[in-house]
């Protein structure tokens, strides 16, 4: 074997999941494939309802138990997360894996000080006197940055602004030294300035606790700002991955092509991706063929048979078109 092979922190493989209702089956997840390594960032890029959340909720086994269907694997630090129960699946949620929202009122509870909640947090988790607890809430508060942290403590979240209430979130996602970051379109809520400097601090704090990272968004701007590698997500499929600046530099598969034509690099961050003419296929009745087939600008009578498989013409790219001259499957 490799000297220098690093285990992967995530490994995703073929991962469905669909909800089934007495109307319908809702086919939200379908055969997603990816791995993050340690210390890696992660970007799963697709615009609304493409089943970005709802992999990030089945990492973190947080779907509703009774209508999810879930098949396939995940690994998390080498543990099954589909077979994790009771106290080991309170260490993956406390403990290795942590997620942070898009909106921070979710996570934060509006009658305790962010102070008491960080307190809390910490010692469910960590053990410890309130004493301890309180001088590391203090720490975390610094360390994102949040200006007057000691008199922050005692704040509610509502007397905080939307960038400080984003800050307190990832302290409190951060408390308990995570290997793993789940980040669920953190910045969406936020004005472009504010965004871009969560953005940056988030991405610092990454590197330096050396966290891997999956990060959701549906903006191809806040990928190429916090990307290693970046997963396109179409109709609950990856249909393209690789290194963020190889992608941006040369898309492969249609739908990122698109998407990167309708965004003004760098300009608007807070373009939605919607600008490709169309719309999604309805998620209870997907094409039978590559499921982008019917809006894509591309389509021969070959897109209408199957799914693409993966494809991938060099090493770290992955493209499903059966466009991409590549004879190598991707995941062989
Ligand atoms: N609990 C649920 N029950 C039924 N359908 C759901 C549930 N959660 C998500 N879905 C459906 O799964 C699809 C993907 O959703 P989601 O992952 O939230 O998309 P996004 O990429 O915007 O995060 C959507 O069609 C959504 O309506
Ligand atoms: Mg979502």
């Amino acid at each position: 074997m490799d000297g220098n092979f690093v285990p992967p922190l995530v490994e995703v493989e073929d991962l469905t999941v669909s909800f089934v209702t007495r109307e319908a089956t809702v086919h939200a997840v379908n055969g997603v494939t990816f791995s993050v390594q340690p210390g890696e960032v992660l970007c799963i890029l697709g615009e609304s309802g493409s089943g970005k959340s709802v992999t990030l909720r089945a990492l973190m086994r947080l779907l509703p138990p009774k209508r999810a269907r879930i098949a396939g694997k995940m690994r998390v630090d080498g543990q099954d997360v589909l077979a994790l129960n009771g106290a080991d699946l309170r260490r993956l949620r406390g403990g290795l894996v942590s997620m942070i929202f898009q909106e921070p009122m979710t996570a934060l509870d509006p009658v305790y000080t962010i102070g008491d909640q960080i307190c809390e947090t910490y010692i469910r988790h960590r053990g410890g006197t309130r004493a301890a607890a309180r001088a590391r809430a203090l720490e975390l508060l610094e360390l994102v940055k949040i200006p007057s942290a000691a008199s922050r403590l005692d704040n509610y979240p509502h007397e905080l602004s939307g960038g400080l209430r984003q800050r307190a979130m990832i302290a409190m996602a951060l408390s308990c030294g995570p290997r793993l970051l789940l980040a669920d379109e953190p910045t969406t809520a936020l004005d472009a300035t504010v965004q871009i400097q969560v953005l940056i601090l988030l991405r610092k704090l990454q590197k330096d606790m050396g966290m891997g990272t999956i990060f959701v968004t549906h903006d191809l701007g806040v990928a190429s700002e916090i990307a290693d590698r970046i997963a396109v997500m179409y109709a609950g499929r990856i249909v393209e991955e690789g290194p963020v600046a190889d992608v941006l530099a040369n898309p492969l598969h249609p739908y990122t092509q698109g998407l990167m034509a309708s965004t003004v690099h760098g300009q608007d961050r807070n373009q939605d991706i919607d600008a490709i003419p169309g719309s999604p296929p309805d998620l209870r009745r997907l094409p039978t063929g590559c499921a982008f087939a019917p809006r894509c600008g591309q389509v021969g009578p070959e897109c209408r048979i199957a799914p693409p498989e993966p494809r991938s013409p060099v090493a770290g790219r992955m493209a499903r078109c059966v466009k991409v001259a590549a004879p190598v499957p991707a995941y062989a």
